[in-house]
Protein backbone atom coordinates (compact mmCIF):
# COMPACT_ATOMS: atom_id res chain seq x y z
CA UNK A 1 0.00 0.00 0.00
CA UNK A 2 1.48 3.11 -0.74
CA UNK A 3 2.29 5.33 2.60
CA UNK A 4 0.45 8.42 1.50
CA UNK A 5 -3.05 8.92 0.12
CA UNK A 6 -4.97 11.64 -1.62
CA UNK A 7 -8.44 11.66 0.74
CA UNK A 8 -11.71 12.43 -0.72
CA UNK A 9 -13.76 12.64 2.80
CA UNK A 10 -14.05 15.42 5.21
CA UNK A 11 -13.99 18.94 3.28
CA UNK A 12 -14.81 17.03 -0.13
CA UNK A 13 -18.15 15.26 1.20
CA UNK A 14 -20.50 15.44 -1.43
CA UNK A 15 -18.43 17.14 -3.87
CA UNK A 16 -17.10 16.57 -7.45
CA UNK A 17 -13.41 15.78 -6.61
CA UNK A 18 -12.54 15.25 -10.35
CA UNK A 19 -10.23 17.76 -10.57
CA UNK A 20 -8.68 17.74 -7.56
CA UNK A 21 -8.10 13.89 -7.65
CA UNK A 22 -6.59 14.93 -11.28
CA UNK A 23 -4.90 17.54 -9.95
CA UNK A 24 -3.11 14.77 -6.77
CA UNK A 25 -2.84 12.34 -9.42
CA UNK A 26 -0.59 14.86 -11.42
CA UNK A 27 1.63 15.30 -8.30
CA UNK A 28 2.34 12.10 -7.65
CA UNK A 29 -0.38 10.11 -5.43
CA UNK A 30 -1.26 7.11 -6.38
CA UNK A 31 -3.76 5.70 -3.65
CA UNK A 32 -7.05 7.94 -3.37
CA UNK A 33 -9.06 7.18 -0.35
CA UNK A 34 -13.19 7.29 -0.82
CA UNK A 35 -16.16 5.59 0.97
CA UNK A 36 -19.42 5.31 0.13
CA UNK A 37 -20.66 8.05 2.95
CA UNK A 38 -18.36 10.61 1.02
CA UNK A 39 -20.33 10.58 -2.30
CA UNK A 40 -17.17 10.43 -3.79
CA UNK A 41 -17.10 7.45 -5.54
CA UNK A 42 -18.09 8.87 -9.20
CA UNK A 43 -15.58 11.60 -9.36
CA UNK A 44 -13.04 9.66 -7.85
CA UNK A 45 -13.76 7.41 -11.40
CA UNK A 46 -13.65 10.24 -13.75
CA UNK A 47 -10.43 10.80 -12.77
CA UNK A 48 -8.69 7.60 -12.66
CA UNK A 49 -10.62 7.63 -15.87
CA UNK A 50 -9.16 10.34 -17.50
CA UNK A 51 -5.87 10.00 -16.09
CA UNK A 52 -5.27 6.83 -19.02
CA UNK A 53 -3.12 5.39 -16.34
CA UNK A 54 -3.43 1.50 -16.27
CA UNK A 55 -5.52 0.07 -13.27
CA UNK A 56 -2.33 -1.39 -11.79
CA UNK A 57 -0.62 2.36 -11.65
CA UNK A 58 -3.33 2.96 -8.87
CA UNK A 59 -4.22 1.75 -5.01
CA UNK A 60 -7.79 2.35 -4.56
CA UNK A 61 -9.46 2.30 -0.92
CA UNK A 62 -13.21 2.74 -0.04
CA UNK A 63 -15.47 2.15 2.35
CA UNK A 64 -19.16 0.61 3.63
CA UNK A 65 -20.57 3.33 5.22
CA UNK A 66 -23.70 0.80 6.52
CA UNK A 67 -25.67 2.99 3.48
CA UNK A 68 -27.00 -0.18 2.18
CA UNK A 69 -25.82 -4.21 2.84
CA UNK A 70 -22.28 -4.92 2.47
CA UNK A 71 -22.78 -6.94 -1.04
CA UNK A 72 -24.88 -3.96 -2.22
CA UNK A 73 -22.26 -1.91 -1.00
CA UNK A 74 -18.99 -3.16 -2.78
CA UNK A 75 -20.99 -3.36 -6.06
CA UNK A 76 -22.37 -0.34 -6.26
CA UNK A 77 -18.81 1.25 -5.32
CA UNK A 78 -16.78 -0.64 -8.01
CA UNK A 79 -19.45 0.49 -10.09
CA UNK A 80 -19.14 4.20 -9.43
CA UNK A 81 -14.92 3.77 -9.25
CA UNK A 82 -15.52 2.00 -12.10
CA UNK A 83 -13.06 -0.98 -12.06
CA UNK A 84 -13.66 -4.63 -11.28
CA UNK A 85 -12.06 -4.39 -8.37
CA UNK A 86 -10.47 -1.77 -5.59
CA UNK A 87 -7.38 -2.65 -3.31
CA UNK A 88 -8.98 -2.25 0.36
CA UNK A 89 -11.66 -2.51 1.49
CA UNK A 90 -12.81 -1.12 4.79
CA UNK A 91 -15.48 -0.86 7.63
CA UNK A 92 -15.92 2.83 7.51
CA UNK A 93 -17.00 3.03 11.24
CA UNK A 94 -17.89 0.92 14.56
CA UNK A 95 -21.34 2.21 14.66
CA UNK A 96 -21.97 1.06 10.86
CA UNK A 97 -21.84 -2.47 11.96
CA UNK A 98 -24.95 -4.80 12.44
CA UNK A 99 -23.37 -8.04 13.90
CA UNK A 100 -19.52 -7.77 14.00
CA UNK A 101 -18.68 -11.66 13.20
CA UNK A 102 -21.58 -11.45 10.29
CA UNK A 103 -20.64 -8.39 8.30
CA UNK A 104 -16.48 -9.55 8.83
CA UNK A 105 -17.88 -12.97 6.87
CA UNK A 106 -19.37 -10.59 4.14
CA UNK A 107 -16.04 -8.99 4.09
CA UNK A 108 -13.85 -11.82 4.06
CA UNK A 109 -16.07 -13.05 0.98
CA UNK A 110 -15.38 -10.06 -1.29
CA UNK A 111 -11.49 -10.90 -0.55
CA UNK A 112 -12.45 -14.45 -1.57
CA UNK A 113 -14.93 -13.35 -4.99
CA UNK A 114 -11.58 -11.06 -6.01
CA UNK A 115 -13.77 -7.62 -5.55
CA UNK A 116 -11.13 -6.10 -2.90
CA UNK A 117 -7.34 -7.27 -2.82
CA UNK A 118 -7.47 -6.77 1.00
CA UNK A 119 -10.25 -5.70 3.72
CA UNK A 120 -9.62 -3.65 7.08
CA UNK A 121 -11.38 -1.62 8.87
CA UNK A 122 -11.55 2.09 10.65
CA UNK A 123 -11.62 3.58 13.54
CA UNK A 124 -11.71 0.29 15.63
CA UNK A 125 -10.80 0.78 19.27
CA UNK A 126 -8.39 -1.86 20.57
CA UNK A 127 -11.53 -4.01 22.14
CA UNK A 128 -13.07 -4.51 19.24
CA UNK A 129 -9.43 -5.42 17.08
CA UNK A 130 -9.12 -8.08 19.57
CA UNK A 131 -13.17 -9.08 19.24
CA UNK A 132 -12.15 -8.97 15.42
CA UNK A 133 -8.84 -11.08 15.76
CA UNK A 134 -10.68 -13.31 17.66
CA UNK A 135 -13.41 -14.09 14.85
CA UNK A 136 -11.71 -13.39 11.44
CA UNK A 137 -10.42 -15.70 8.89
CA UNK A 138 -8.55 -13.34 7.30
CA UNK A 139 -7.03 -10.46 9.85
CA UNK A 140 -8.09 -7.30 8.98
CA UNK A 141 -5.03 -5.84 6.25
CA UNK A 142 -5.54 -1.93 7.42
CA UNK A 143 -7.11 -0.16 10.58
CA UNK A 144 -7.10 3.58 9.28
CA UNK A 145 -7.76 6.14 12.68
CA UNK A 146 -7.49 9.42 13.62
CA UNK A 147 -3.99 9.94 14.91
CA UNK A 148 -2.31 12.84 16.17
CA UNK A 149 0.09 14.09 18.87
CA UNK A 150 -2.51 15.10 21.03
CA UNK A 151 -4.06 11.44 20.53
CA UNK A 152 -0.99 9.71 20.24
CA UNK A 153 -1.53 8.39 24.37
CA UNK A 154 -4.50 7.47 23.69
CA UNK A 155 -3.84 5.77 20.16
CA UNK A 156 -0.62 4.12 21.41
CA UNK A 157 -1.26 0.63 22.51
CA UNK A 158 -3.89 0.47 19.64
CA UNK A 159 -1.20 1.30 17.42
CA UNK A 160 1.25 -1.42 18.67
CA UNK A 161 -1.50 -4.10 19.32
CA UNK A 162 -1.88 -3.79 15.48
CA UNK A 163 1.95 -3.83 14.27
CA UNK A 164 2.55 -7.35 16.63
CA UNK A 165 -0.36 -9.02 14.45
CA UNK A 166 0.95 -7.40 11.03
CA UNK A 167 -2.56 -4.84 10.63
CA UNK A 168 -0.88 -1.87 9.08
CA UNK A 169 -2.33 1.89 10.59
CA UNK A 170 -3.31 4.40 8.67
CA UNK A 171 -3.61 7.87 10.16
CA UNK A 172 -6.40 10.50 9.23
CA UNK A 173 -6.86 14.05 10.13
CA UNK A 174 -3.37 14.23 11.29
CA UNK A 175 -2.71 17.59 10.51
CA UNK A 176 -5.31 18.50 13.52
CA UNK A 177 -2.56 20.49 15.43
CA UNK A 178 -1.84 22.84 12.58
CA UNK A 179 -6.06 23.02 11.28
CA UNK A 180 -8.03 22.75 15.01
CA UNK A 181 -5.83 23.22 17.60
CA UNK A 182 -3.07 25.78 16.60
CA UNK A 183 -1.10 27.43 19.34
CA UNK A 184 -1.30 24.45 21.41
CA UNK A 185 2.09 22.56 23.29
CA UNK A 186 2.89 20.65 20.37
CA UNK A 187 3.61 24.27 17.65
CA UNK A 188 6.88 24.59 19.93
CA UNK A 189 8.75 21.14 19.30
CA UNK A 190 7.45 21.29 15.42
CA UNK A 191 8.44 24.45 14.96
CA UNK A 192 11.87 23.53 16.08
CA UNK A 193 12.04 20.20 14.54
CA UNK A 194 10.64 22.38 11.39
CA UNK A 195 13.53 24.89 11.50
CA UNK A 196 16.14 22.42 12.00
CA UNK A 197 15.22 20.52 8.47
CA UNK A 198 14.72 23.57 6.78
CA UNK A 199 10.68 22.08 6.38
CA UNK A 200 7.34 23.06 6.82
CA UNK A 201 5.55 22.22 10.24
CA UNK A 202 3.08 20.25 7.96
CA UNK A 203 5.98 18.07 6.77
CA UNK A 204 7.12 18.02 10.66
CA UNK A 205 4.00 16.43 11.43
CA UNK A 206 3.33 14.20 8.56
CA UNK A 207 7.32 12.98 9.48
CA UNK A 208 5.98 11.77 13.18
CA UNK A 209 3.17 9.86 12.06
CA UNK A 210 5.86 7.84 9.73
CA UNK A 211 7.84 7.56 12.70
CA UNK A 212 5.24 5.91 14.58
CA UNK A 213 5.48 3.58 11.48
CA UNK A 214 1.73 4.97 10.34
CA UNK A 215 0.48 5.40 7.20
CA UNK A 216 -1.03 8.83 6.28
CA UNK A 217 -4.31 9.57 4.45
CA UNK A 218 -4.36 13.36 3.75
CA UNK A 219 -5.32 15.52 1.36
CA UNK A 220 -4.97 19.12 -0.09
CA UNK A 221 -6.92 21.33 -2.59
CA UNK A 222 -3.26 22.99 -3.39
CA UNK A 223 -1.25 21.50 -5.61
CA UNK A 224 2.42 23.27 -3.51
CA UNK A 225 0.86 21.06 -0.54
CA UNK A 226 0.30 18.76 -2.11
CA UNK A 227 4.14 18.79 -2.99
CA UNK A 228 5.09 19.76 0.44
CA UNK A 229 3.66 16.12 1.58
CA UNK A 230 4.55 13.72 -1.24
CA UNK A 231 8.19 15.85 0.00
CA UNK A 232 7.97 14.18 3.00
CA UNK A 233 9.59 10.55 2.10
CA UNK A 234 12.73 12.87 1.26
CA UNK A 235 13.29 14.28 4.46
CA UNK A 236 15.43 13.00 6.80
CA UNK A 237 13.50 11.46 10.18
CA UNK A 238 12.69 13.13 13.58
CA UNK A 239 15.57 12.42 16.08
CA UNK A 240 14.64 10.51 19.04
CA UNK A 241 14.88 13.93 20.63
CA UNK A 242 12.31 15.66 18.27
CA UNK A 243 9.65 12.61 18.75
CA UNK A 244 9.88 12.59 22.30
CA UNK A 245 9.50 16.23 22.71
CA UNK A 246 6.12 16.42 20.41
CA UNK A 247 4.73 13.25 22.18
CA UNK A 248 5.04 14.72 25.41
CA UNK A 249 3.82 17.93 24.17
CA UNK A 250 0.95 15.98 22.55
CA UNK A 251 0.02 14.43 26.04
CA UNK A 252 -0.27 18.04 27.56
CA UNK A 253 -3.33 18.19 25.69
CA UNK A 254 -5.85 19.83 24.24
CA UNK A 255 -7.62 16.42 24.96
CA UNK A 256 -9.51 15.38 21.75
CA UNK A 257 -12.47 12.87 21.97
CA UNK A 258 -12.45 9.82 20.25
CA UNK A 259 -14.97 7.16 18.82
CA UNK A 260 -14.45 3.90 20.62
CA UNK A 261 -16.28 0.49 20.76
CA UNK A 262 -18.52 1.55 23.87
CA UNK A 263 -19.54 4.81 22.96
CA UNK A 264 -20.21 3.33 19.02
CA UNK A 265 -22.59 1.29 21.58
CA UNK A 266 -24.52 3.80 22.98
CA UNK A 267 -24.88 6.14 20.32
CA UNK A 268 -26.35 3.03 18.48
CA UNK A 269 -28.62 2.12 21.34
CA UNK A 270 -29.37 5.60 21.09
CA UNK A 271 -30.61 6.07 17.60
CA UNK A 272 -32.00 2.81 17.72
CA UNK A 273 -34.44 4.74 20.81
CA UNK A 274 -34.82 7.43 18.82
CA UNK A 275 -36.48 5.39 15.58
CA UNK A 276 -38.45 3.33 17.91
CA UNK A 277 -40.28 6.43 19.81
CA UNK A 278 -40.68 8.04 16.63
CA UNK A 279 -42.48 5.11 15.08
CA UNK A 280 -44.48 4.94 18.42
CA UNK A 281 -45.59 8.67 18.42
CA UNK A 282 -46.66 7.89 14.52
CA UNK A 283 -48.34 5.07 15.36
CA UNK A 284 -50.47 6.88 18.22
CA UNK A 285 -51.27 9.20 15.33
CA UNK A 286 -52.85 7.28 12.91
CA UNK A 287 -54.80 5.33 15.44
CA UNK A 288 -55.90 8.83 17.43
CA UNK A 289 -56.50 9.86 13.86
CA UNK A 290 -58.46 6.21 12.92
CA UNK A 291 -60.55 6.70 16.07
CA UNK A 292 -62.09 10.13 15.28
CA UNK A 293 -62.80 8.91 11.68
CA UNK A 294 -64.89 5.81 12.98
CA UNK A 295 -66.29 8.35 15.34
CA UNK A 296 -67.35 10.99 12.66
CA UNK A 297 -68.66 7.77 10.70
N1 LIG B 1 -12.01 6.86 8.17
C1 LIG B 1 -12.54 7.96 8.65
O1 LIG B 1 -13.45 7.95 9.49
C2 LIG B 1 -12.01 9.28 8.19
C3 LIG B 1 -12.34 10.45 8.88
C4 LIG B 1 -11.81 11.67 8.42
C5 LIG B 1 -11.00 11.69 7.30
N2 LIG B 1 -10.71 10.53 6.63
C6 LIG B 1 -9.90 10.54 5.39
O2 LIG B 1 -8.74 11.32 5.62
C7 LIG B 1 -8.67 12.36 4.64
C8 LIG B 1 -7.96 13.57 5.24
O3 LIG B 1 -8.69 14.03 6.35
P1 LIG B 1 -8.49 15.52 6.90
O4 LIG B 1 -8.83 16.48 5.83
O5 LIG B 1 -9.19 15.60 8.20
O6 LIG B 1 -6.90 15.45 7.10
P2 LIG B 1 -5.68 16.38 7.43
O7 LIG B 1 -4.57 15.75 6.70
O8 LIG B 1 -5.52 16.53 8.90
O9 LIG B 1 -6.04 17.81 6.86
C9 LIG B 1 -5.98 18.16 5.53
C10 LIG B 1 -6.33 19.63 5.45
O10 LIG B 1 -5.29 20.37 6.08
C11 LIG B 1 -5.17 21.60 5.44
N3 LIG B 1 -3.79 22.05 5.66
C12 LIG B 1 -2.65 21.41 5.37
N4 LIG B 1 -1.59 22.14 5.75
C13 LIG B 1 -2.07 23.28 6.27
C14 LIG B 1 -1.48 24.45 6.81
N5 LIG B 1 -0.16 24.58 6.89
N6 LIG B 1 -2.30 25.44 7.25
C15 LIG B 1 -3.64 25.32 7.17
N7 LIG B 1 -4.28 24.24 6.65
C16 LIG B 1 -3.49 23.23 6.22
C17 LIG B 1 -5.50 21.33 3.98
O11 LIG B 1 -6.14 22.48 3.48
P3 LIG B 1 -6.01 22.93 1.91
O12 LIG B 1 -6.96 22.09 1.14
O13 LIG B 1 -6.42 24.36 1.97
O14 LIG B 1 -4.59 22.72 1.52
C18 LIG B 1 -6.45 20.13 4.05
O15 LIG B 1 -7.81 20.51 3.84
C19 LIG B 1 -10.11 12.60 4.23
O16 LIG B 1 -10.21 13.25 2.98
C20 LIG B 1 -10.64 11.18 4.22
O17 LIG B 1 -10.28 10.56 3.00
C21 LIG B 1 -11.18 9.33 7.07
Amino acid sequence: MPAIAFGTGSKWKGQDVTDYVSQAIEAGFSHIDSAQWYKTEDSVGRAIHESGLGRSDLYLTTKWSGLTTIPEAIQDSLKNLGVKQVDLYLIHNPMVITDLEVNWRDFEKIKEDGLSRSIGVSNFDLKLMQDLLKIAKVKPAVNQILFHPYNYAQMKELVEFSAEHGIVTEAYSSLQPITKYPGGPVDKPVEAAAKRLGASTTQVLLSWVKSKGVAIVTTSSNKGRLQEYLAVAELPPLTDEEISAIDEAGAKGPSTSIMTSEKANVRKWFKIASITLQLIFQLCFLVRFAYRWMYVW
